[in-house]
């Protein structure tokens, strides 16, 4: 079985850069499946899983694709398929993205219903009641998601959640509704407005992004184009906490500090000197890290998605700190792990109430999910004596090679292959 070994308590010195946003990436992907004309160029993109499974799909939707390091060169002027239904389809969230993208290039789209991490219960019924009121029929039979409509037309929509996926996935369709669509009570996370931007550079006519309204006027048509997906906020804010976990000095380059605001201002209560500068952030450690609380909310709130990284942080803090998960109520189970780490924790429904202790130890851990698996490496690197830690997979859906990252910092990890599969690793 494949996995991450590390040896711990190395401090971390240096600098690294931080790849192309996941969440950005995963929506950007699927909405060039609208573009019928001219070939779109996408750069920054993070050498993920998530990624090459997208690639997959969509060339089984019939799409050129290439990949050039980091560039992905899409060229949909032939897809001739609606339906996305193979494996990959339900081995991750975003390929929900496609519903929303194949409505507006074809009218109908059958979507086998999405998988991704098991986080709490994950319903999509903002993203189809939001379709639905822009004239789209949806069923759901034999787990897959039926959508089809004789015009796309454009209405006023108010979510009833402030959902990441539903306010892209309305929006793509709404691109090519008949006049105008506004979308009320939307997510404001950077990665929504980086895909509003790429709309708009395809030709959409969209305002708003990055407030709570979104404003959608219908075009006919997207042509190709050249774009950039904005730096992972959560892949920066993962080596920042880790920086504050394990010691040292290090300077995180390529991200944008507005979207780390939240990040930044919890890691100065804890004690943590930050310099930020024009696109990098340095991140100084403190002896001993001071206890918090913090309730995840969505952007600009503090991240759901580095609840996780926070807690091993808070879990060798000094005195008590709460976590409120307000998001996804199942996003504690790493604790289990971390408990056999010496972790003192009690959950009680959507809270944990974690007593800092000064010393973790190192053990067998499992991946539960993406942040989790990235959560038990920092865990690792800060505990005494070995760690390892098995399904990985989670773990290379979202972070591009995160044990090379963590290696040029000084830290002693490195991935065991399975001898069989190691050369068809990254292969596309
Ligand atoms: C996106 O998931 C991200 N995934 C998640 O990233 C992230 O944790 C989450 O947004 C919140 O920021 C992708 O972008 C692919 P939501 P998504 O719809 O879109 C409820 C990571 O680690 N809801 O914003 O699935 C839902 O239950 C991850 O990178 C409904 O009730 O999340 C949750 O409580 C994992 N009905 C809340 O809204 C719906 O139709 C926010 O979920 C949709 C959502």
């Amino acid at each position: 079985m494949e996995k991450i070994i590390i040896n711990g308590s190395n401090p971390l010195y240096g600098s690294i850069e931080i790849s192309g946003a996941k969440n950005a990436a995963v929506a950007v992907i699927p909405a060039t499946v609208m573009c019928s004309e001219g070939i779109c160029v996408i750069d920054n993109m993070p050498d993920i899983e998530d990624v090459n499974k997208l690639v997959r799909i969509l060339r089984t939707l019939g799409s050129n694709v290439r990949k050039i390091n980091n560039t992905l060169i899409i060229d949909n002027s032939d897809l001739q398929s609606y339906r996305a239904d193979s494996d990959d389809v339900h081995n991750m969230r975003a390929s929900y993205y496609l519903i929303g993208a194949l409505l507006a290039r074809f009218k109908k789209a059958i979507v086998d219903l999405p998988g991704g991490c098991s986080i709490g219960d994950r319903p999509i019924d903002q993203h189809i009641r939001g379709l639905e009121k822009l004239g789209v029929n949806i069923r759901i039979e034999h787990g897959s998601v039926i959508a089809e409509t004789d015009k796309l037309v454009g209405n006023n929509i108010f979510f009833d959640v402030v959902s990441v996926g539903a306010t892209i996935n309305v929006m793509l369709a709404a691109c090519f509704a008949d006049g105008v669509t506004v979308l009320e009570n939307v997510a404001k996370e950077p990665h929504v407005v980086d895909v509003a931007n790429f709309l708009n550079l395809m030709g959409a006519n969209i305002k708003g992004a990055g407030t709570d309204i979104i404003k959608i006027t219908g075009v006919n048509r997207l042509l190709g184009c050249n774009y950039s997906i904005i730096p992972d906020q959560i892949e920066a804010s993962t080596y920042m906490m880790a920086t504050a976990a394990c010691t040292g000095e290090v300077l995180i380059k390529n991200v944008i500090p507005k979207h780390l605001e939240s990040i930044t201002a919890k890691l100065i209560e804890m004690g943590v000197t930050i310099f930020e500068y024009d696109d990098s952030i340095l991140v100084k450690s403190v002896e001993r890290l001071k206890g918090v609380n913090i309730k995840t909310a969505p952007y600009p709130g503090f991240p759901t998605d580095v609840q996780q990284i926070i807690g091993v942080l808070m879990s060798i803090s000094e005195g008590t700190s709460i976590i409120s998960e307000s998001i996804f109520e199942n996003r504690f189970k790493y604790f289990d792990e971390l408990k056999k780490m010496g972790v003192n924790v009690k959950i009680e429904g959507r809270a944990a109430i974690i007593n800092g202790v000064n010393r973790l130890t190192g053990c067998k851990l499992r991946a539960t999910d993406l942040r989790a698996g990235a959560a038990m490496i920092i865990a690792g690197l800060v505990a005494e004596g070995t760690t390892e830690i098995v399904s990985i997979k989670h773990i290379d859906r979202g972070y591009p090679h995160i044990e090379e990252k963590f290696r040029k910092l000084g830290a002693n990890i490195y991935r065991e292959y399975r001898s069989d599969i190691k050369e068809f690793k990254n292969i596309i």
